[in-house]
């Protein structure tokens, strides 16, 4: 039986991915950690332990005493966070990050590792960026993403760790809000159009980055999670695409279905810099061959989702 622990559980990603793996394999079977406490609702499906991913001898002994043997690893700072403070970002991004997959090593756990748009940088094709190709990102955040695709790789080659990963885009949601990223501007749009029916957006608005709804994050998540490693030649870092868009092509998306929504632009030079180095549209055909993964939900899918499920939330 599968004992999973989830690092950063408390985030976007962590929270619908704990609840995704709850249905699955049964709440007494996943163990969700973070540095901050967790919303109501995650607290009822699953127990909760402050865990900082910093801290060894931490992760070392909760891995022993609740006899883990696979790992989602969620812990980070993300990209805007990061670059307001580049020592935490390489602390959590870095010394947590080896932690996890020196505890993998000694207790033979998988782990998921998740990588990112921003592992590129300006040099990079931007548009169908290929798997692999030139990476050299200029911000804290991406140094951190490149370091840990390769360190994963490593743990696998030599020590035989099944470390796998993804690079997600820019993952949109309305379960939890983002945590200090450059693409929180996609999920912020949704909130303001439902309550004020106008935003302004830190980004230019025709800066197309990739996207992704959660749903489709989460897919890719565990079925790369319980793909047969024969298949699997790459392992880490796979890139992964669903929506690339604008702010102005996410705000016309909204449009069809709110048609008083506005948006204005005030840009922020610090994000605006970063989304100009990552990529458009991320080329994905190696995550199809090697474990079939393809995205369910398109533009207009995502955001009539949105719309209905934060009206709900938001009423
Ligand atoms: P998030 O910021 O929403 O959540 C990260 C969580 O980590 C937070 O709950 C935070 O409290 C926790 N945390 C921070 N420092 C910690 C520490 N020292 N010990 C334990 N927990 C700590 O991030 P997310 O969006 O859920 O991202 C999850 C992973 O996916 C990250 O590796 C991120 O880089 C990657 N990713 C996310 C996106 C996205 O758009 N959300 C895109 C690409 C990659
Ligand atoms: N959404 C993330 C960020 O903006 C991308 O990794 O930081």
């Amino acid at each position: 039986m599968k004992k999973i622990l989830i690092t950063g559980y408390a985030g976007q990603i962590g929270t619908e991915l704990t609840m995704f793996l709850v249905n699955k394999y049964g709440s007494e079977n996943i163990f969700g950690t973070d540095l901050k406490e967790p919303d109501e609702k995650l607290l009822k499906i699953c127990s909760f332990k402050k865990l900082d991913v910093t801290n060894k001898d931490e992760v070392f002994a909760f891995v022993d005493t609740n006899k883990i043997n696979t790992i989602y690893h969620m812990a980070a700072i993300l990209s805007a966070t990061g670059e307001n403070n580049p020592a935490l970002a390489w602390d959590v991004n870095m010394n947590g990050l080896y932690n996890i997959l020196e505890v993998s090593r000694e207790y033979k756990c998988s782990v998921f590792i998740p990588s990112s748009i921003a592992a590129f940088g300006p040099e990079t094709p931007r548009n169908d960026t290929p798997q692999d190709t030139i990476q050299r990102p200029t911000s804290m955040y991406g140094v951190t993403k490149v370091a840990g695709e390769l360190l994963a790789d490593y743990y696998f080659k030599r020590y035989g760790v099944d470390a796998r990963g993804v690079r997600y885009p820019g993952i949109i949601s309305h379960e939890t809000l983002p945590g200090g990223g450059t693409t929180d501007y996609a999920v912020e749009i949704f909130y303001e159009a439902i309550k004020k029916k106008k935003y302004t957006c830190f980004l230019e608005e025709n800066t197309v980055l990739d996207m992704m709804y959660m749903p489709d994050a989460i897919k890719a998540t565990v079925d790369l999670m319980e793909a047969d490693p024969k298949t699997l030649e790459h392992r880490n870092a796979f890139n992964i695409t669903a929506i690339p868009v604008s702010p102005k092509g996410l705000a016309d998306a909204i449009k069809k279905i709110i048609p008083e929504f506005t948006i204005n632009y005030d840009i922020d030079p610090v994000k605006q810099a970063i989304a100009n180095s990552w990529p458009s549209h991320m080329d994905d055909t190696i995550a199809r061959k090697e474990w079939g993964w393809s995205p369910s939900f398109d533009l207009d899918t995502m955001v009539k989702e949105m719309l209905e499920k934060l009206e709900i939330k938001l009423s």
